[in-house]
């Protein structure tokens, strides 16, 4: 069992092979500033920020392993071109104290929207592209398990101190462990067993590759939020299984799915008029048509994942980070008390880069963040609270850089 004494957040702590300044962890939420597979100068400063802000390690958020495992065209696949430049983000994160960590992952059926194969275990429809995706092929498993550790080492060569590797949302990988979309009948689908083992084998991979030159985090889902999708009986199972494998440093607990049930794993309004205009022309159509069904709401709670992240607590002795829901002082204090080692944080930081300096400092005040989700909007230009803006990164900014 996890240690369960009071521990303060605000104090150092070991994650694998790092020691980050706190236990704080901002959260990977696309940034939509990697257009061209460039890593542009708002992207730096996007987590300059967060880092200066006082998180204990920023998350650059989705990088896909190859170019048909990006979710969206405008994500990251890291080559010769922009290495050094994820080098120079690394520096000014450290620069700021913080540490710097990269989630990586094949987007699988959830590409299929981005104009990809949408690769999945077995074909599925797409709502948003209105088209079946593509099963795996034979030659898929091995060129993707291979892109997984390529991507791990070469972050951890260019200064990145941790990688996550996304196994959830309905990305490739949790589609796996999905009942419901992994209908294959040979090794990789069926039982529990025999959807885990590629998933299981993917992180030996990168974790055989990378030693410990990096901590190695997973994002798991706990649960699809789909009828018979992926549920606690199984992801709790699952988890122990990956810490069997002892290849993890740490497991983030969320749900959802992007393709399937985004708003599960935001909770909150959905911004449905948002995110119809800032579709890509060709997808608005698809958008609206499936968006009432495909976004259903939920009520927003704080901490709304902790009563399943309890599960994983009270069955493992693998760091956990909480995730969903954590706004304010007292919800980062409670997850502690609960035995998870960190915390993460996504929209409220977006919100307020600085909340964590100002909780660290005293700040009562509750986050600002109001969970209408607007900035989910934002990712496809410059990702930002609607509310406070981002000075630098906002869409104005970002067509002003580009013209200039
Ligand atoms: C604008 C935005 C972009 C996001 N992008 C990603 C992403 O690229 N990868 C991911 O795993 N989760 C992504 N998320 C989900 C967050 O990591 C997090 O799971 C979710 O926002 C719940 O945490 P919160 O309540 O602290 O915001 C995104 C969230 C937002 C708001």
């Amino acid at each position: 069992m996890a240690e369960t004494t009071l521990i303060d957040p605000f104090s150092e702590a070991r994650l694998g092979p790092v020691v980050l300044r706190n236990r704080i962890l901002k959260a990977a939420t696309f940034e939509g500033m990697t257009g061209g597979n460039i890593v542009h100068p708002q992207l730096i400063e996007f987590h300059r920020r967060m880092a200066a802000g006082g998180v204990g390690m920023s998350t650059v958020a989705f990088i896909g392993v190859c170019p048909d495992g990006r979710g969206a065209p405008n994500e990251l696949v890291v080559d010769d071109s922009n290495v050094a430049d994820l080098g120079r983000l690394a520096d000014a994160v450290h620069g700021e104290g913080a540490a710097v960590s990269a989630q990586i992952g094949h987007a699988g059926a959830v590409g299929a929207a981005a104009g990809m194969p949408g690769l999945s275990p077995s074909r599925v429809f797409s709502p948003l592209a209105m088209k079946r995706t593509q099963a795996m092929g034979a030659g898929d498993f091995d060129r993707i398990a291979q892109a997984f550790a390529d991507t791990a080492e070469r972050l951890a060569e260019n200064g990145f101190d941790a990688v996550e590797l996304h196994l959830g949302h309905g990305y490739l990988l949790s589609e796996f462990l999905s009942p419901r979309i992994n209908r294959r009948q040979d090794e990789w689908g069926g039982s529990l067993e025999k959807r885990a083992r590629y998933p299981r084998e993917v992180v030996k991979r990168v974790r055989d590759r990378v030693g410990d030159r990096v901590a190695l985090l997973a994002k798991l889902n706990m649960a699809d939020g789909v009828p018979g999708g992926l549920w606690l009986d199984e992801s709790v199972e699952f988890a122990r299984m990956l810490e069997a494998d002892g290849a993890l440093d740490a497991i983030e607990l969320t749900g959802g799915s992007s393709l399937q049930n985004p708003m599960y794993l935001f909770r909150g309004e959905a911004p449905i008029a948002e995110m119809a205009k800032a579709f890509p022309r060709y997808l608005r159509w698809g958008f609206r048509l499936a968006a009432s069904r495909f976004l259903r709401e939920y009520p927003f709670e704080e901490t709304f994942f902790l009563p399943y992240a309890r599960q994983f607590r009270s069955a493992l002795s693998t760091p956990l980070v909480l995730l969903g829901g954590v706004t304010g002082r007292e919800s980062i204090q409670r997850a502690m008390e609960e035995g998870f080692e960190f915390v993460a944080m996504g929209r409220a930081l977006i919100r307020e880069p600085n909340l964590i300096n100002e909780m660290r400092d005293g700040r009562t005040r509750a986050s600002l963040c109001i969970q209408c989700n607007k900035c989910m909007a934002t990712i496809y230009k410059g990702t930002h609270c609607v509310i406070s803006g981002q000075e630098g990164w906002g869409p104005e900014d970002l067509r002003r850089k580009a013209s200039a």
